[in-house]
């Protein structure tokens, strides 16, 4: 194993401190093939150096036959923990696992949580994480953002571009990621910032209008032609548009499955720190795409699945969607105004 570049083990010191981690804890790295090595290294050593006693559970990759991308959000619900009661009991019995392989939506991940372990997701390339390092300001807004979206009733997103979308709310929970894991049962993942909750179900109506520019993961493209999305009780009803268009269409009717078509998680971004540009930067397997979901002010539609929230719609089909330019209401009080973040207990300093 080679030795941590010390800008990077700084930064895992800094994230494993923020979440934590103190002499005598048992932090247990989930790693796979594909886990990238540096990370591996630095982690592993910053937890030791914290004084922690450190396990790595390795596990194979999981592609399933039906995803067409090596992206680990293209396909979600199977892990390699199913059947696996030996690395799910070394998990549960963790105070801090690292995941380094990408354990999103499973039931697995579920049971973990409940023993009481924290989780830290991290996937992205180095640099991504030493540029978007969390902070306890990160905490505060995300928190004070969260605050304000359990005591909504309803949700609703406007743009310029065409976007008249209405929902309720309430029904599910209100997930927050802030980039650290500092209480027992956190998930969080490094680096994120930004907050989600579910739509009540079949209460979602209107149109969603993707303008140039947006991102539809996992496809991990900035779109060049407007999509538009009738939204009718719950699920899209009519893809329309061009080549863009086209591909979305052609590729959610592949999995044949009535359920891709459901509205998942909705909600904003507050993390100044990642960047709407970053992912032109990259070609798509170095990346999961952080920056995109997390850049400040954006607006994250979503569809498929909703089961990271204790739903049933278990669809292997998720689609993240970062839009511009939004503007999001809670109960009629502005969250983000075309893109700008209004409430100031959630304004990053600039
Ligand atoms: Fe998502």
């Amino acid at each position: 194993m080679s030795l941590p570049n010390p800008q990077l083990l700084k930064a895992w010191k800094h994230v494993l401190t923020l979440s934590k981690v103190k002499a005598g804890e048992a932090v247990t790295l989930l790693v796979s093939s594909n886990t990238n090595q540096d990370n591996q290294a630095a982690a592993y050593l910053a937890a030791n150096e914290l004084g922690a006693t450190v396990t790595v559970v390795s596990l194979p990759q999981i592609n399933t036959e039906l995803s067409l991308s090596r992206d680990k959000t293209a396909y979600v619900g199977a892990t390699a923990l199913q059947n696996n009661k030996a690395a799910l009991a070394a998990l549960q019995n963790s105070d801090l696992v690292i995941d380094l392989m990408l354990l999103l939506f499973s039931p697995e991940q579920a049971k973990i949580l409940e023993s009481g372990a924290r989780m830290l997701l991290a996937v992205e390339p180095p640099e991504v994480l030493m540029r978007i390092l969390p902070s306890q300001d990160d905490k505060r807004r995300v928190l004070a953002a969260e605050h304000r979206l359990k005591r909504a009733k309803t949700m609703r997103i406007e743009s310029a571009a065409g976007t008249a979308l209405h929902c309720e709310i309430g029904g599910y929970p209100v997930i927050s990621e802030y980039g650290f894991a500092d209480e027992p049962g956190r998930w969080d993942h490094w680096p994120s910032g930004f907050l989600v909750t579910w739509p009540n179900e079949k209460t979602t109506n209107g149109t969603v209008v993707l303008d140039r520019g947006d991102i539809i993961f996992p496809f991990k493209d900035y779109l060049r032609s407007p999509i538009e999305l009738d939204i009718a009780n719950g699920y899209i009803s009519d893809i329309r548009g061009g080549q863009d268009s086209d591909f979305l269409k052609s590729y959610m009717a592949y999995f044949k499955d009535p359920e891709v078509y459901a509205v998942s998680h909705l909600g904003w971004g507050l993390q100044p720190k990642a960047q709407w540009t970053a992912l032109g930067m990259y070609n798509k397997e170095e990346t999961i795409g952080q920056d995109g979901r997390a850049f400040y002010g954006n607006f994250l539609f979503s569809t498929g699945p909703n089961t990271e929230a204790g739903g049933n719609r278990n669809t292997p089909c998720h689609l993240d969607i970062p839009m511009r330019n939004c503007s999001v209401f809670l109960d009629d009080e502005p969250m983000t105004v075309h893109g700008e973040v209004i409430p100031e207990d959630q304004k990053a300093v600039a």
